[in-house]
C-alpha cells in the first residue's frame, strides 16, 4: 500500500477506536508481562525473544517428557511470521503456568528453494525418497514463495502421531491473488516438536447438489480453519470455504490425516451459507458446542460472531457478538484464533492483533472468556491472571 494511504487508513481506524472507546485497549508498548496477561503488549519468551506463534491454538496435550514417556504441557502452535507474509514455519511453544513459554522451534519448515530437498540433510531426511515430481510438488506447495498460516495441531491416541493442518496458498496462472489456491496442507510427525513431514494439500468437501453454494466456480475451498478433537476423541476440522462465504465442519478420519467422508450431515456440514466469516474457532464447554468467527477485513479487525449448537452436525443458533464493554463491535481489535481452558477450568479467548505493515510485530490478546447459560462472553481487561 501506498505509504500516504496507509498513514490515512491508519489515522480513520485510531478515529474509529476512539470514537467507540477502543484506544484504552492499546496499551503502553513498553510493558511486557512477568507472571500475567499483559493483552497487546510484547509478549517474549523464556529466551527473552518476542514469540512468533501468531494465527495459533492453544491446547493442553500429551509431549514427550525427554525419558521416553510422555508428560501433558499447555502446547501453543502458529505462525512465525519473521519472515513476513509467506513462507512462515509452524513455530511450536510449550509452557506449564500459561505465562512462560519456551521455545520449541519451527516444527514445520518451507522450503527456500526446489535444490533444498537434496541439499540440507533436514529436508533430504523428510522428502529425499519422493521422486522428483513429488519433489516440485512439495516446494510448490511450502515454497518460501506460498501462504502457510492458521496452522492448528491434534494428538491422534491410536496412532501416537501429530497432525497439522494449515490453511496453504497461493497465486494461480490464472490470478497472482495470493489466496487463489485456497487449500488445507497437512503434515504429520511422530513429535509435536517436529520434524513435520508435509504431506499434501487438499480442496476439503463440497456443497452437495439441491444447496445453493456460493462459489460454486471453485468446490471444496478451504482457507482460515481451525481443529477441534470431541470427548470421544473424534476430530474435526472447521474452515471457511466457497471465497470465504460460508463456513463447513468437517470430521476428520480415524488418524486425523483426511476427511471421514462425503455424506452431507454425517461427515460434514455448511454452516449459514453465505454469511462471510473466516477466523473460526470450535470449541465445547457444558456440552453445547460454540463456534467463534470473525468477519472477512484482511489484517483488519471487525465484529466477532458465535454460533452454537447442541450437537456438531445439529442446528446452529445465531448468538451474535461475545465481546462485552469497551471496544465490543471491533473484538477488542483482534480477530479469534484460539479458546482454551486454564489449569482452574475457566476460559481463555486467544486472538491476532494483526500487524498489516508488520506482520512479525502482530500481538496476542489473551482475554477471559466464560461460557454462561448457552452463551460465551469475552471481556477486556488491562491485566489479569487466570488464578484471579
Ligand atoms: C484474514 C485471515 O484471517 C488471516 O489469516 C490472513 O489470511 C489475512 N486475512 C490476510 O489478509
Amino acid at each position: 500500500m501506498n505509504p500516504w494511504l496507509h498513514r490515512i487508513v491508519s489515522a480513520v481506524i485510531s478515529l474509529l477506536l476512539i470514537l467507540q472507546g477502543g484506544s484504552a485497549l492499546h496499551i503502553n508498548d513498553s510493558r511486557t508481562a512477568e507472571g500475567s496477561f499483559l493483552p497487546g503488549a510484547v509478549w517474549n519468551d523464556t529466551e527473552g525473544e518476542p514469540i512468533q506463534a501468531h494465527g495459533g491454538q492453544v491446547q493442553y496435550m500429551p509431549v514427550p517428557d525427554g525419558k521416553g514417556g510422555q508428560t501433558c504441557m499447555y502446547v501453543w502452535v502458529g505462525e512465525n511470521k519473521t519472515g513476513g507474509h509467506t513462507g512462515n514455519p509452524v513455530a511450536v511453544y510449550t509452557s506449564e503456568d500459561l505465562y512462560h513459554w519456551t521455545c520449541r522451534g519451527d516444527v514445520l519448515r518451507p522450503l527456500d528453494s526446489l535444490d533444498q530437498i537434496d541439499s540440507d540433510p533436514y529436508f533430504s531426511k523428510l522428502y529425499g525418497d519422493c521422486t522428483a515430481e513429488e519433489k516440485q510438488h512439495i516446494y510448490d506447495c511450502i515454497g518460501t514463495h506460498m501462504v502457510i498460516e492458521r496452522p492448528k495441531m491434534l494428538y491422534n491416541a491410536a496412532s501416537g502421531r501429530y497432525v497439522i493442518w494449515f490453511h496453504n496458498d497461493g497465486p494461480t496462472e490464472k490470478n497472482s491473488y495470493y489466496y487463489d489456491i485456497g487449500m488445507a496442507g497437512l503434515a504429520v510427525s511422530d513429535s509435536p516438536f517436529g520434524p513435520f513431514r508435509f504431506e499434501g494439500r487438499f480442496r476439503l468437501s463440497e456443497c452437495p447438489g439441491g444447496q445453493i453454494d456460493c462459489y460454486p466456480s471453485s468446490k471444496g475451498e478451504a482457507r482460515d480453519m481451525n481443529l477441534f478433537a470431541d470427548e470421544d476423541g473424534t476430530g474435526y476440522i472447521v474452515y471457511t470455504s466457497e471465497n470465504n462465504k460460508t463456513i463447513y465442519i468437517s470430521r476428520l478420519n480415524e488418524d486425523y490425516t483426511g476427511l471421514s467422508g462425503s455424506e452431507y450431515g454425517v461427515d460434514y456440514i455448511r454452516i449459514f451459507p453465505g454469511a462471510m466469516r473466516e477466523a473460526p474457532v470450535l470449541c465445547k464447554a457444558e456440552g453445547r458446542y460454540y463456534l467463534m468467527t470473525s468477519s472477512t477485513t484482511g489484517w483488519g479487525s471487525n465484529q466477532a460472531r458465535v454460533w452454537s449448537a447442541e450437537a456438531i452436525f445439529g442446528r446452529w443458533r445465531n448468538d451474535g457478538n461475545p465481546c462485552i464493554g469497551r471496544g465490543r463491535s471491533v473484538t477488542f481489535d483482534t480477530q479469534s484464533t484460539t479458546l482454551f481452558q486454564a489449569p482452574d477450568g475457566g476460559w481463555i479467548y486467544g486472538g491476532d492483533r494483526w500487524k498489516g505493515e508488520d506482520l512479525a510485530d502482530s500481538r496476542y490478546v489473551w482475554l477471559p472468556a466464560a461460557f454462561e447459560d448457552g452463551r460465551l462472553t469475552i471481556r477486556w481487561e488491562d491485566e489479569w491472571k487466570w488464578e484471579e
